[in-house]
C-alpha cells in the first residue's frame, strides 16, 4: 500500500524505506564510513546556525527559480547521484528522471546505474546531468561521456574522493558482497534479513534481480555489480584525468567532493565550471569536515569564479535555506529523496521533493525573505 498521505517528514520517508528494505539494503542506503562520524555531524552541522528573520513583511510572490551550470530549475535542487538504486527499487533511475522533470528540476545519472543513459534519456524529458567514475580507464570512459553528451546530457559531475571506496562497516556486516555474488553457499547466512522482506524481494526479482551496470562497458561487456569495488579501486580520477575528460565533453564540468578552499581553487584553475561540496555523505574518508563547515570557506575562495554547489546532510527545507545564506547556489539531495525512492519509487521521490519544496517556500516566508536571490549570511547567527 502507498500510503503517503502519513509520511510528514523526511524521516518518515527514512522509516519507511527502513520496514521495506532488507537490512543489507537499508544499510547500504542509510550508512557512511568507519564510524560514522562524518555522517552524523553532516546532519548535526545545521543546528549550529539559527535563522534571523525579518518579521512584519508581506510576500506575495515568491522567487524559488534559479539556473546552475546552464540548467534551469524550479528549486535550488538536483537529485543527487546514487549508485546502486535499481537494488532499492525497480527502475529507480527512471523514476527518478522522471520526478525531476515533473518537478522541474534535474536528476544526475550516477555511473554505477542499472538503467542505461540512452533508458533514462528516454524515459524523460527535461535536463539531465552524468555523474563520472573512470572506471575501466580511458577506453571505457570516453564511449560513455559520447553516449551521454549524445543523448543529451547536460554537466558532468566528476566524483574525485572516491580513489577506492569507503570503509562502510555495515556492508560488511550485512554480507553486501556475499549477497552480490553468485555463491549462494557464501550467501547462505545472509539470506534470512532478505527473506524476511517478501514484498522487495518479489520486486526485485520481476525487475530481473541484480543489475549489470550498464553505463560501464568494459571489453564489450557491461561490468557487473559485484566487480565494481575492485574496479573502483584502480580508477581514482586525477587532475591529469581533467584534461582529457575536458577535451571529451563539451558542457560543463562540475568537481564533486571538494572540501577544501585548495582543492577549490585547483577545480577552478583547471576549468571546471563548478564544484559540489560535498564528502559523499560521509560515505568515503570518514572524520572529515562537516560540509556546511567547510562552505564558506570555499564560496570565499572561489566563489566568485565558479559556481559552488552543496550537498550533506539536508533532511529539510530549512537545511536547503541555510546552505544558501552561506553561499551555495543550488543543492544536491542525497538521502532525503533516497529514502522516498527505496520505500515508495517515483512518489515517494515526488513526496521528498514536494516536502522540500513547502518547507523552502514556507521558511522564505516566515523569514521575510522574497526569493532565494536575497539570501545571504545576514539571514543567519551562530545557534
Ligand atoms: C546509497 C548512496 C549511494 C551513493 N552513490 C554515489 C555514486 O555512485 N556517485 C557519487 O558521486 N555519489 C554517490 N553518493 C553520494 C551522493 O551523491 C551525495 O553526495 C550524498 O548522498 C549527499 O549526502 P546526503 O545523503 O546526506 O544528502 C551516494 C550516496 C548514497 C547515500
Amino acid at each position: 500500500m502507498r500510503d503517503l498521505s502519513r509520511i510528514i517528514d523526511i524521516e518518515d520517508l527514512r522509516r519507511a524505506a527502513r520496514r521495506r528494505l532488507p537490512r543489507p539494503i537499508f544499510g547500504y542506503l542509510d550508512g557512511g564510513a568507519e564510524a560514522e562520524i562524518t555522517l552524523r555531524e553532516n546532519v548535526r552541522a545545521f543546528e549550529e546556525w539559527i535563522f534571523r528573520p525579518r518579521n512584519a513583511s508581506h510576500i506575495d510572490r515568491l522567487q524559488t527559480r534559479r539556473r546552475v551550470c546552464g540548467t534551469e530549475l524550479t528549486f535550488p535542487m538536483v537529485l543527487a547521484p546514487i549508485g546502486y538504486s535499481r537494488l532499492m527499487y525497480p527502475g529507480a533511475e527512471i523514476a527518478a528522471a522522471r520526478a525531476a522533470r515533473a518537478r522541474g528540476i534535474t536528476y544526475a545519472l550516477p555511473t554505477i546505474a542499472g538503467h542505461s543513459i540512452e533508458e533514462v534519456r528516454a524515459a524523460a524529458e527535461g535536463p539531465l546531468w552524468y555523474q563520472l567514475y573512470t572506471i575501466g580507464g580511458r577506453a571505457a570512459v570516453e564511449p560513455a561521456l559520447e553516449r551521454a553528451r549524445k543523448a543529451g546530457y547536460e554537466v558532468l559531475l566528476v566524483t574525485i574522493d572516491t580513489a577506492v571506496a569507503g570503509m562502510r562497516e555495515r556492508d560488511l556486516r550485512n554480507g553486501n558482497k556475499q549477497l552480490l555474488g553468485k555463491s549462494l553457499w557464501k550467501k547462505l547466512p545472509y539470506l534470512p534479513s532478505v527473506l524476511a522482506h517478501p514484498g522487495w524481494l518479489w520486486s526485485f526479482w520481476r525487475d530481473g534481480g541484480v543489475p549489470s551496470l550498464p553505463n560501464i562497458v568494459v571489453e564489450g561487456k557491461p561490468l557487473e555489480a559485484m566487480d565494481v569495488t575492485a574496479a573502483l579501486a584502480d580508477a581514482a580520477t586525477t587532475w591529469d584525468d581533467l584534461r582529457w575528460i575536458r577535451a571529451a565533453w563539451p558542457g560543463p564540468i562540475v568537481m564533486k567532493g571538494v572540501l577544501t578552499a585548495e582543492d577549490a581553487r585547483r577545480a577552478a584553475d583547471a576549468g571546471a565550471e563548478g564544484i559540489v561540496v560535498s564528502n559523499h555523505g560521509g560515505r568515503q574518508l570518514d572524520s572529515v569536515a562537516a560540509t556546511l563547515r567547510v562552505l564558506p570557506e570555499i564560496v570565499a575562495a572561489v566563489g566568485e569564479k565558479i559556481e559552488v554547489l552543496f550537498d550533506g546532510g539536508i533532511r529539510r527545507g530549512g537545511d536547503v535555506i541555510k546552505a544558501l545564506c552561506l553561499g551555495a547556489r543550488a543543492v544536491l539531495l542525497g538521502r532525503a529523496y533516497a529514502y522516498g525512492m527505496a520505500a515508495f519509487g517515483e512518489a515517494g521521490i515526488l513526496r521528498a521533493l514536494d516536502i522540500l519544496s513547502a518547507d523552502i517556500e514556507r521558511t522564505l516566508k516566515l523569514l521575510g525573505a522574497p526569493s532565494i536571490d536575497a539570501l545571504d549570511g545576514s539571514f543567519l547567527q551562530r545557534a
